[in-house]
């Protein structure tokens, strides 16, 4: 996986080309984590990866869950296609994008979570907290992400449970609209 040491345990990764492939990327951010963006942009793009970088544009403070729902719509309407997302801590945009049907957001602190988020969880937006995680380790947590593929098997079926909850939960909205 390029150039970048991460440490491998079980998890299916990739070699030179990314486990995942060289999908699409969105990315987005508020003003907390407009800097690691724009650097993690870079990154991703020198590695070859096609970005789409949603903003925020400016140092001027906004609102996260603006950013979240971006990236998080831009995933779920592209198939194949992931997000990265950051704030201060990652948890704001985390929990705003994981509003967005499709979309299986984490906040992935450590190379192991990043790891398990897709191996386990099949995650399809990383977020990341720029003010708790320094710049090389978030680089190393976007790379192992991006290099971990989902291990499938008995996650398929936590995975469609997830999906089933987003079908509930629309389910139960309408008919609480209904009843008003
Ligand atoms: C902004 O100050 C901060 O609250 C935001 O970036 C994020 O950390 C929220 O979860």
């Amino acid at each position: 996986m390029g150039n970048v040491t991460v440490p491998r345990r079980g998890y299916i990764v990739g070699g030179q080309g990314f486990a995942m492939g060289k999908m699409k990327i969105f990315t987005g951010s508020d003003h907390a984590g407009l800097d690691l963006r724009v650097r993690i942009v870079g990154h991703l793009r020198a590695l070859g990866f096609e970005v789409e970088d949603l903003g925020t544009p400016s140092a001027e403070s906004t609102d996260y869950p603006d950013w979240a729902a971006a990236v998080g719509r831009a995933v779920r309407d592209q198939a194949g296609s992931v997000g990265v997302l950051v704030c201060g801590s990652g948890l704001g945009v985390c929990i705003a994008a994981n509003k967005i049907n499709g979309v299986r957001a984490a906040d992935a602190w450590s190379v192991e979570a990043a790891r398990l988020s897709r191996a386990h969880n099949d995650a399809n937006v990383l977020c990341v907290g720029a003010r708790l995680v320094p710049e090389a380790a978030a680089f190393a947590i976007v790379d192992a992400w991006l290099d971990t593929e989902f291990e499938g098997g008995r996650h398929t079926r936590r995975i469609d449970k997830i999906a089933a909850l987003e079908v509930e939960e629309a389910r139960h909205a309408i008919t609480a609209q209904q009843l008003k």
